[in-house]
């Protein structure tokens, strides 16, 4: 069992059992609720059943995904507390990816001016995460995101053992955050990832520890997202781009596998614009393609990803900003890059099956 100690809440990784109702026999609430959508029902809250035992629950169910994560799905869980008579004094967990955790958590900070609540978080992403950093909430016309506030929670329960259940591609998406922070914070971390070449061999609660770990550091130092914070923006300005232009189109490309191919082409500006060793570059995009295969980006569709990043063409120099890195472990932020040398990022990544 592992703790980690955030200003004003703890992060449990470990088993569920080991931490949740020792937890819960120190407060005191009028009602427990546990919101849950569909797959987690299925796979997560048997064993959440079991840990809380004879403690007395209601459950609300949501559907899942992220077209769910909206004003309607809020209207739902609004109207359960409202019909189960929900009082100030009710506690909310939520049980669930980070579409439960953002939603279940704004929902909850908002009915009756602020529910407390308690975050479970169920797969990869949402565990090394949404876990840290407070941020509450829901899309709204189009917009990821739009519509929220910062809330902490009681407290985060994270077991490894939820995995488990998760598809292999929803466990890769979330590693990508995971290489994230290594590559921005701590090159020794980066170093030992360069062992893991199956995650199915992963330690996840030591993995995901380390990971917090390097989160709680950066959000500390800036809670607000004033500066150092975008860090963490490492391989999410073009990553969003592709996942943003995929959801319009082809669909299916999960966050973390977009970041993924962001970070290869930021590692690649990281070299232009910052410095970084060509050597670093080369090792962090064969990485990416071991772990995430090579997906190339069709260059017709280059205009499109730059609009996404917000270059508009009407603008003639505008430039676009990104989080680098140099040297590995260390992030850049506010590094301004023209549009020619995205392209050029982009065609870098295009070109990597040729060196491996
Ligand atoms: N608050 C933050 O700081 C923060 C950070 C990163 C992402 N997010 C948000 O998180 C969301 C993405 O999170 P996500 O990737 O967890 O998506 P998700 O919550 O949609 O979960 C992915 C899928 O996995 C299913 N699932 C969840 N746990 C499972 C398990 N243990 N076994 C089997 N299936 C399971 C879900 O039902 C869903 O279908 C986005 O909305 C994003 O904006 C928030
Ligand atoms: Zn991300």
């Amino acid at each position: 069992m592992e703790a980690i100690q955030l200003k004003d809440y703890t992060i449990h990784v470990g088993p569920l059992q080991q931490s949740l109702p020792g937890f819960l026999k120190e407060l005191s609430y009028s009602a427990l609720f546990v919101i849950a959508d569909d797959n987690t029902q299925e796979h997560c809250l048997p064993l959440l059943e079991e840990t809380l035992g004879k403690i007395r629950w209601e459950r609300i169910l949501i559907p899942p995904g992220e077209e769910h994560k909206n004003l309607n799905t809020c209207r739902h869980i609004w109207a359960q507390l409202m019909k189960r008579q929900a009082g100030r004094d009710a506690l909310v967990l939520n049980l669930g990816g980070g579409v439960i955790g953002d939603m279940g958590g704004f929902c909850a900070a908002t009915f009756k001016r602020g529910l407390r609540f308690i975050q479970i978080p169920t797969t990869l992403l949402s565990q090394v995460d949404a876990s840290i950093g407070g941020k509450l909430g829901i899309d709204f016309m189009q917009a990821k995101n739009s519509i929220g506030l910062f809330g902490d929670p009681l407290g985060v329960f994270i077991d490894p053992a939820f995995l488990e259940t998760l598809s292999r591609r929803e466990l890769r998406s979330g590693y990508a955050e995971i290489i994230k922070h290594s590559l921005i914070a701590d090159a020794g971390q980066w170093a030992q990832l360069q062992q893991l070449r199956r995650l199915d061999e992963a330690g996840w609660e030591a993995l995901i520890t380390h990971s917090l770990h390097i989160k709680k550091k950066i959000v500390e130092a800036d809670p607000f997202e004033k500066g150092l914070r975008k860090a963490l923006n490492f391989g999410h300005t073009i990553g969003h781009a592709i996942e943003g232009f995929a959801l319009e189109t082809q669909g299916q490309l999960l966050h973390g596998e977009a970041v993924a191919i962001g970070m290869a082409c930021e590692a690649y500006l990281s070299a232009k614009e910052v410095g970084l060793p060509e050597n670093d570059v080369e090792q962090i995009a064969r990485y990416i393609i071991g772990h995430y295969g090579h997906n190339p980006l069709s260059p017709e569709h280059f205009d499109a990803y730059l609009n996404l990043m917000g270059n508009d063409k009407k603008n003639e120099g505008q430039r676009i900003n990104f989080s680098l890195i140099n040297p590995v472990g260390r992030a850049v932020i506010n590094r301004h890059c023209p549009p020619e040398r995205i392209i050029e990022s982009l065609e870098f990544y295009n070109n990597l099956s040729r060196i491996h």
